[in-house]
């Protein structure tokens, strides 16, 4: 007899864009000279400093259970982050360390959200949002947004999809995919249209914070709108600032008894997140900020290059983004050309065979005629890659 797998299980798909990485990830082991722009994570290693940290804690005997929520002296430097970098207050019992950002939302959204509820969540979006929302029963609501408005998503577009039922609505700026920032007066334009609506928690997913270039500083809608302090919900991590995604520590920081619930269901999933890791977390957000602000010029260089390449393609159009380290351009001129690519899918598997360059097809967040390449990669293989990809197309 067949195992049973659970409803619940089967209503969800694989990560997307850790799938491409994997196929390409196994087409180079087999010996195809594969250039992979779809990485998630920066090319840098973690900075010796942190590092050093996590080792002397190891050294040490750190390497016990944990408070579930946290190490004392980890949220104090959530707090302190918070209080120094983004204007905000919390107390301690506020802030829920867990493994990874990804795990902080997935504890958000299984706190929060009952079967038949709604989740708002502008698309393009980061693939994994729809998914654990998902998993909850709720609804995903996915709110289009197109080039044209700069793939954000306008105020008149969030009211007309508020619904009794709207429990959440999911903001992440600068956005993956898009690299795109809602500034400080674009978000108090959100908040406004939230106001009069106070059953809706927002979920400010702040990751790529410190990957940012455009002229504001960093702000959140709570920046914007500090009448939504007791009802959003701050997420954010050390994975993508301090070049640390395996070291799974992200953290979330709001309402109390919606944190302390997130809590207890951590502490009946993988209770706290790895000791020496919350270490090193620790010292990643107290220590030299210097090489947070050298990578991100790096970054923004190696945008400059991409946007620039790729617009002197055929069939190609990329916005300039204002941060993350991604670019998200719009191919579907150049899919309508070709007469055996239906779609954004395919194009990125002709792309991966004929080419050998992987990307992640905008379907995967939610935009077809889309595709995501990840600049987190040396100067060298973006031009390869992008050489490649202007054979492929053609210059205009
Ligand atoms: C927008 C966004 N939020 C959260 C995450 C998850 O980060 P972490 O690696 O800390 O789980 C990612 C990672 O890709 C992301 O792009």
């Amino acid at each position: 007899m067949a195992l049973q797998i659970s409803d619940r299980a089967l209503a969800i798909k694989p990560s997307a864009t850790l799938a491409v990485a994997a196929r390409a990830f196994a087409l180079k082991a087999a010996g195809k000279d594969i250039v992979s722009l779809a990485a998630g994570e920066p090319d840098f290693d973690t900075p010796e400093h942190i590092k050093a940290a996590a080792v002397r804690a190891l050294a040490e005997g750190f390497t016990k259970y944990t408070a579930v929520e946290g190490t004392p002296s980890l949220k104090r430097a959530v707090v302190e982050k918070l209080r120094c970098e983004n204007g905000l207050e919390y107390a301690p019992d506020q802030v829920l360390v867990s493994c990874g950002c990804k795990h902080s939302f997935y504890n958000l959204v299984m706190a929060l959200l009952n079967p038949g509820d709604e989740a708002i969540i502008p698309a393009p979006y980061w693939t994994s949002y729809p998914d654990m929302v998902a998993l909850t029963g709720a609804q995903p609501v996915v709110i289009d947004t197109g080039i044209d408005d700069h793939f954000k998503m306008m105020p008149a577009k969030l009211a007309g999809a508020i619904t009794a039922s709207t429990r959440l609505l999911v903001l992440n700026s600068p956005s993956n995919p898009t690299g795109e920032y809602y500034s400080r007066a674009e978000l108090a334009g959100l908040a406004e249209v939230l106001l009069p609506h106070p059953q809706v928690v927002i979920a400010s997913d702040d990751m790529y914070e410190h990957i940012l270039w455009h002229r504001e500083p960093f702000a959140n809608i709570l920046n914007a709108c500090p009448a939504l302090y007791g009802r959003t919900v701050v997420l954010n991590g050390v994975s993508k600032a301090y070049a640390m995604t395996g070291w799974r520590i992200g953290y979330a920081a709001g309402p109390k008894p919606l944190i302390q619930a997130m809590a207890v269901l951590q502490s009946q999933s993988t209770s706290n997140p790895t000791s020496i890791a919350q270490v090193a977390a620790e010292v990643a957000l107290t220590g030299d900020q210097s090489l947070v602000r050298e990578r991100c010029r790096i970054f923004k260089e190696r945008h400059d290059f991409v946007h620039r390449r790729l617009n002197e393609m055929k069939g190609v159009r990329a916005l300039p983004a204002q941060g993350t380290f991604y670019s998200f351009p719009n191919m579907q001129e150049a899919i309508e050309r070709m007469a055996d690519v239906d779609d954004d899918v395919g194009l990125a598997e002709r792309l991966l065979e004929q080419s050998e360059v992987a990307v992640v097809p905008g379907t995967a967040f939610g935009a077809p005629g889309c595709v995501r390449l990840s600049f987190a990669t040396s100067r060298e293989d973006l031009t390869k890659a992008l050489d490649r990809l202007e054979t492929f197309f053609g210059r205009r």
